[in-house]
């Protein structure tokens, strides 16, 4: 049985185009665009019309670095995949890709496969999933060719977190070596994690154990040297490379020299680095806890290079890292030792919303909004055109947006798991207000008609992006 429904008189903007076009749905892809008015469009029948005058058509959110349930720290992140895919969907998000974790002393299989346990059936929307490798060995080499087959086509390493997720720069070498011949894409905490310790251990011997002590060890000049050397990594395996979570002016700089030669080097940059700063990292009584990240917020002058490097397609990608932590009971656990705070922070329905925020203020167009969160994700990570856009053939994952609406970001009022927002009191122009999810309502007219279990495993393709 065929289920129809129009979006009618809206501006559709994609990551190429902005028309003002009414949008076809059936069975849960777009079927047709037609200019709105025009004959074609007003001979559409359908079940349900919707009304978007005034308003923006935009293609959901593709998140592509989240981490519900992590465990990190002693505990585990607080949004689980159905909180935090509710969420994300309040926030025009409609795909997260999130990180299942190779402990270990154990395979990437039997990670991959507690991440499915613990998504399948309770997700609002779709996802898919990149693999932390924390253990390079020869079967995990082996391993990772099976999981590009299969759909999982890319792979996070960490310079950072001795002891936990850390890889050596053989090992890091051996996965980007094995990735350069089965199309996997490295992705990279670029911290150099060995020489962060000694700091961490010399600060805290000197008694600085405030929370902002974290932003003072974790050096930006030591995410640049990191950047650097996995770039120098990647070149001499051949293989393309994604840094996430980009925060240091000098990384930026690293990124732009590498692609300035022609090299398929990418970064990503989250909104915390774009809108937040080393200030928040020193709010007093501990405040500053709710703000410890890694790579850590930096001074504010590190913004501008940020900004100017998603503008001139430096910096490819915004996502969120979202990897919440409850202020009370986990953010606490640090409490006179900033090394023992859970590092993460909460922001996966705020993405869209703050980077629509960053059009109204100028920072970006509004195309470029859509590519940097929708489209170029999308393409990095396999799944364009069913995700990122609004095209004939793609899944209708659709929000209708009102880029005159006024908010105020709060946790009272936001739908995240976690009891404090990175954002508090932030003033925003601009809202989401119905979310289709593969052309289902996910969220109508700001209520919840979603479901845990619609949101479906999406495998992906490997990287598009590529030069
Ligand atoms: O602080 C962060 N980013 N926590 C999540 C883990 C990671 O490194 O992405
Ligand atoms: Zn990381
Ligand atoms: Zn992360
Ligand atoms: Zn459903």
């Amino acid at each position: 049985m065929s289920s129809r429904k129009i979006i009618r008189g809206g501006l559709v903007i994609t990551a190429s185009d902005e028309i003002h076009a009414d949008v076809l749905i059936e069975d849960g892809r777009i079927a047709a665009l037609a200019a709105s008015g025009t004959p074609a469009a007003e001979a559409w029948t359908a079940e349900q019309v919707i009304d978007a005058t005034g308003k923006y058509v935009i293609p959901g959110g593709v998140d592509a670095h989240t981490h519900m349930e992590l465990p990190f720290g002693g505990t585990f992140a607080s949004d689980t995949f159905e909180t935090g895919t509710r969420a994300a969907a309040w926030g025009g998000t409609t795909t997260i890709v999130d990180f299942a974790v190779q402990s270990v002393g154990h395979t990437l299989r039997e990670g991959l496969d507690a991440w499915h346990a613990k998504a399948e059936g309770n997700c609002a929307i779709d996802y898919g999933f990149h693999m932390i490798v924390s253990d390079v060995n020869q079967e995990t080499l082996k391993e990772m060719d099976l999981l590009v087959e299969e759909g999982v086509t890319s792979f996070k390493q960490f310079m950072a977190y001795p002891g936990v997720f850390y890889s050596d720069d053989g090992q890091i070498l051996r996965a980007m070596q094995r990735s350069a011949e089965n199309g996997g894409l490295i992705m990279m905490h670029a911290e150099n994690g060995i020489a962060i310790d000694v700091l961490v251990e010399q600060a805290l011997a000197r008694g600085e154990t405030d929370p902002r002590y974290h932003g003072e060890v974790r050096k930006a000049l030591l995410e640049a040297e990191a950047t650097h050397r996995a770039i120098k990594l990647a070149q001499v395996a051949g293989a393309p490379l994604y840094v996430v979570h980009v925060s240091a002016a000098e990384a930026v700089a690293e990124l732009a020299r590498a692609r300035d030669e022609g090299l398929n080097v990418f970064g990503e940059t989250c909104p915390q680095y774009l809108f937040l700063s080393t200030d928040n990292l020193a709010e007093p009584d501990f405040e500053g806890a709710k703000y410890v990240c890694s790579t850590p917020l930096r001074p504010k002058e590190h913004q501008a290079k940020l900004w100017q490097g998603l503008r001139t397609n430096d910096l490819q990608v915004v996502s969120t890292d979202h990897c919440p932590f409850c202020f009370v009971g986990q953010k606490e656990l640090g409490r006179g030792d900033f090394s023992k705070i859970p590092n993460g922070l909460p922001g996966v329905e705020n993405r869209m919303d703050l980077l629509h925020q960053a059009v109204v203020d100028g920072h970006i167009s509004r195309r470029r909004w859509i590519e940097i969160a929708c489209a170029t994700p999308a393409r990095m990570f396999g799944m364009y055109p069913k995700k990122g856009t609004i095209a004939p053939g793609a899944d209708a994952d659709v929000v209708i947006y009102d880029p005159h609406a006024e908010q105020t970001v709060s946790a009272e009022t936001h739908h995240m798991n976690v009891d404090y927002s990175a954002y508090e009191g932030k003033r925003l122009t601009g809202r989401v207000e119905t979310v289709l999810s593969r052309g289902e309502l996910v969220i109508t007219e700001r209520e919840y008609t979603g479901h845990a279990g619609h949101g479906v495993y999406t495998p992906r393709s490997t990287c598009q992006y590529l030069n």
